[in-house]
């Protein structure tokens, strides 16, 4: 592929004067059980610009190279979460991650997220995570005076209520994983403070017990074992961080 350039003048017919193309190396992990039972490892070449991102890369390779390669990919810009891979060995969104970022002089490993069944090539099976999440049911029910209406969250306590689950937060389902999302008893705990009595919505899982409980569930529907439950102790010692307030 040629490099374009561009002339003193900046012309824009002549191209780039200083070309922000280079060649990099994706080394990607195939797995197709229609064709063989057999993982293999496949390096693309590719001139890309390293500032686009690997789902772009992705993209060329697909488009220009394989048309084979299979993943994922939905929003584009960090949201769903479809597009969570194993990229130089991290868990990381193709669509969030620059070439620039990840030492594009070496080949780029990029595989399938571990932990979940390969279906094709960076594509697992979410029907297990899912299923973890349905089954934990980490949001309140409402038992009795059912609201006639939606209930509206303010843009305060939305700013700290858990967010949808998504594919990134798969490879994190793990115990003392990060999620991206609020933890269910934390996100409880604000929505049962701006209700308080008025409401007869109670959660009716043990997660949302509140501060005491030492087993969180994070958005992902993801037990997590936490430490930080509010013990006596700390209360105290958050005490008189309050009353300064
Ligand atoms: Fe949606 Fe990357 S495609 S987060």
């Amino acid at each position: 592929m040629a490099t374009p350039t561009l002339d003193k003048t900046g012309n824009a017919e002549a191209g780039f004067a200083d070309s922000p193309f280079i060649t990099a190396t994706f080394r990607i992990r195939r797995f197709n059980p229609e064709v063989s039972d057999e993982v293999q490892w496949q390096d693309f070449q590719i001139e890309i610009d390293p500032k686009e991102r690997v789902l772009d890369a992705l993209h060329k390779i697909k488009w220009e190279l394989d048309g084979t390669l299979t993943f994922r990919r939905s929003c584009a810009h960090g949201i769903c979460g479809s597009d969570a891979m194993r990229i130089n060995g991290k868990n990381r969104l193709a669509c969030k991650t620059l070439i620039k970022d990840i030492n594009p002089e070496k080949p780029i490993m990029v595989e399938a997220i571990k932990g979940l069944t390969v279906l094709k090539d960076l594509v697992v099976d979410m029907d297990p995570f899912f299923q973890a999440y349905h089954d934990v049911m980490p949001f309140l029910i409402t038992k009795g005076n059912e609201p006639t209406r939606e209930r509206l969250q303010s843009p305060r306590t939305a700013s700290g209520s858990t967010t949808p689950p998504s594919a990134s937060c798969a490879p994190r389902a793990r115990p003392r994983a990060r999620c991206s999302g609020t933890t269910a008893s934390t996100s409880a705990r604000r929505r049962s403070s701006t209700r308080t009595a008025s409401s007869s919505t109670r959660a009716t899982r043990p997660v949302s017990s509140g501060w005491r409980s030492s087993t969180t569930v994070t958005a992902c529907g993801v037990a997590v074992r936490r430490s930080t439950a509010r013990t006596p102790a700390r209360v105290a010692s958050r005490s008189p961080r309050r009353s300064r307030r």
